[in-house]
């Protein structure tokens, strides 16, 4: 499975252009292929769930283009149902496409299949099946009752009838139905049963109805009467807001991570209910600013977020995000009546309270609330997404908590945001990282512990990593070639650094890892992959505010690909000699110049061939020769470079 590894973050801050809404794109596209004449879209979210919808449609009739500029569509509406009378549609796990479509081609008189992936098959869609049968529409099920996928066939609709819908499952049912039944050309009145749970979205279908020329009478939350004898009239241009969903996740980003971080596309004048995501945000302490078409948040004006108790029903895809949100809390949060969660791309209660628990945070979990209570210390957590694109996007803000996460299946996020990661990047700024490899005794050790020290960053000497590992072996009698139970040692090695000095299980072995054995060893060990893989996530671990210097091998390419800044520290075989011949000498051992150089070609050499993390100067990584240089000079040169990236 693909994953993706999002870095420790310092803060988050800027500005991001949000895509489309989902809700809004796939309603206009509905809309805009019943009504009558053209309409020009614009801003038009590019996602897979737009993506089946535009498939369906034509696979319907409905012709549609897409435009030069990107999101710009032009659909050459049909000014009534479906001309195509008979289909067979999979939509994937876009319900905003699957439900109004269901209700749009049980009322065009025609023989349609629509089925979609698994998951789509376990969402409930009987409600709306039972309201469309109500006033004579022919609806099947083909697998489980209540479930797609489903057969449809041409029914007796009966003119001036009551539909019932319930209304504390999902509001699309309702949605779908108020989209559907100006098809009939009858006045028809819809009843809610039960509490109508995500009401905002009700009131984004009844604003975008009445755009298209058709104004339904709402009597409360109880009833609605979609009049009889209209049509649906394209408006020309159309708009789509920007995500408001999609904003929360940089809201929360900038509330928790410093901001002010603002997103263009939603503001004041937005018809989602997710825009009042910020005034959760702000009730919890964030500092917030609004326009009409942007919204901007900020971190509390003193301390971090506060804990808090909210009703979330009326914004159920942002409130995810709070549940995140009350990682960075000062105590337990209670996320109530979510109990709709349950049936979205996954069933979110639960599959948040499980990845919460990753990160280290305590959860409670009910059949309608959620109490999260922040970790004392995050955790690194490898986050499974459930196919579901909100999952994915907002794990992403646990790197504020100054650690590392691995998001699995990434490109879930394509449902509503494929650049979401890229545009997440933008707008925040990770740990950074200073790489530093070279070839042996090139003086890299000491210019990175110096870099270190100068900007008060932490400090990994991986090679060390490597030769505590084949010191382990040596002591516990693994042979150096074994690699499986090498592995594990690396895995589990007893080891921390402290004061300058290293030590394993408690010993001292700071002079004992760098014995000749001992190098000649983890030489061996560093070229076996269960090692180096075993080793990566101890490595990066290192990775934590204000920033780090990593010095050896592979830090540049593999352990942290995205490092700002990288060196590769190098000087002549004899100047590396030379510096060696006097450590040597200074510790009173017997040396040979002549050999040395000889010995250190013949190293390069052997580095630079290995199969595995070979020597050699990255694309991107700064050549810096000190063969002509001393230390201070060389660490000067780093610190420059570090100002600079
Ligand atoms: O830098 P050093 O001499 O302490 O490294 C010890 C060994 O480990 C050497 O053979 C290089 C290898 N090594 C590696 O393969 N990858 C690293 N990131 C660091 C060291």
């Amino acid at each position: 499975m693909e994953t993706l590894d999002l870095p420790p973050l310092l803060s988050a801050a800027g500005s991001v252009r949000l895509p489309g809404s989902k809700s809004i794109s796939n309603r206009v596209l509905l809309l805009a292929a019943l009504a009558e004449g053209t309409s020009e879209i614009h801003d038009l979210l590019s996602s897979d769930d737009v993506d089946r919808m535009l498939e369906a449609l034509s696979a319907l009739g409905v012709r549609w283009e897409a435009l030069d500029a990107p999101g710009r569509f032009r659909v050459h509406g049909v000014g009534g149902p479906f001309p195509v009378k008979a289909a067979d549609l999979f939509l994937g796990n876009a319900g905003t496409a699957f439900r109004p479509l269901t209700a749009a081609l049980a009322l065009s008189g025609g023989h349609y299949q629509l089925s979609g992936v698994p998951r789509m098959h376990e969402r409930p869609i009987g409600d709306l099946v039972d309201g469309l049968r109500e006033i004579g529409a022919r609806v099947d099920y083909q697998g489980n009752a209540g479930f797609p996928p489903l057969a449809i066939a041409p029914g007796e609709i009966r003119p001036g009838g009551v539909v019932h819908v319930r209304g504390d499952v999902s509001s699309q049912f309702l949605t779908a139905l108020l989209m559907a039944l100006p098809l009939t050309g009858v006045e028809t009145r819809i009843e809610v049963v039960g509490e109508l749970i995500s009401k905002p979205y009700i009131e984004i279908t009844l604003a975008l109805m009445q755009r298209f020329g058709v104004a339904v009478v709402r009597d409360g939350w109880r009833a609605f009467t979609v009049p009889g004898g209209v049509r649906y009239r394209a408006p020309g241009d159309i708009y789509v807001e920007g995500d408001a969903s999609s904003a929360s996740y940089f809201l929360a980003a900038g509330a928790i991570g410093g901001g002010p971080l603002r997103v263009e596309g939603v503001g004041r004048g937005s018809i989602q209910g997710d825009v009042r995501f910020a005034e959760a945000l702000e009730a919890i302490g964030a500092r917030i600013t609004m326009g009409d078409n942007w919204i901007e948040a900020s971190k509390p004006d003193v301390g971090g977020l506060k804990a808090f108790d909210l009703d979330l029903n009326h914004i159920p895809d942002a409130a995810m995000t709070l549940a995140i949100a009350a990682l960075f809390a000062d105590g337990p949060c209670r996320l109530r009546n979510i109990a709709s969660w349950r049936v979205k791309e996954t069933d979110r209660i639960s599959a948040m309270a499980t990845e919460l628990r990753k990160v280290g945070a305590t959860v409670e979990e009910g059949a309608d609330y959620l109490v999260v209570e922040p970790p004392a210390r995050f955790v690194r957590g490898v986050i499974d997404t459930y196919d579901d694109h909100r999952m994915a996007m907002c794990f992403s803000l646990v790197t504020l908590g100054n650690t590392e996460v691995r998001i699995n299946d990434p490109k879930c996020v394509n449902k509503t945001f494929p650049r979401y990661f890229e545009a997440f990047a933008a707008v925040t700024r990770s740990v950074p990282v200073i790489a530093i490899d070279g070839p042996s005794a090139s003086g890299k050790g000491t210019v990175a512990a110096a870099v270190a020290e100068a900007l008060g960053y932490h400090h990994l000497d991986s090679g060390s990593l490597y030769r505590l590992v084949a010191l382990a072996g040596m002591r516990g009698e693994v042979a150096l070639d074994d690699e499986a139970r090498l592995a594990r040692l690396a895995e589990t090695l007893p080891a921390r650094f402290e004061a300058g000095r290293i030590l394993l299980g408690g010993e001292d072995v700071t002079d004992a890892i760098r014995e000749e054995a001992c190098s000649v060893g983890a030489s061996k060990v560093a070229a076996l992959p269960a090692v180096r893989d075993a080793l990566t996530l101890r490595q990066r671990a290192y990775r934590r505010a204000p920033g780090l210097v990593a010095e050896g091998r592979d830090m540049g390419s593999v352990i942290f690909p995205d490092a700002g800044l990288k060196i590769f520290l190098t000087a002549s075989a004899r100047v590396r000699a030379e510096r060696r011949h006097k450590q040597l000498l200074e510790k009173g051992m017997a040396a040979n110049m002549e050999g040395l150089i000889r010995d250190l070609e013949e190293r390069d050499r052997r580095d630079a061939a290995r199969a595995v993390a070979p020597l050699r100067q990255l694309d991107d990584a700064l050549l810096l020769d000190t063969s002509g240089m001393g230390v201070t000079e060389a660490v000067e040169f780093v610190l420059a470079a570090a100002r600079a990236s």
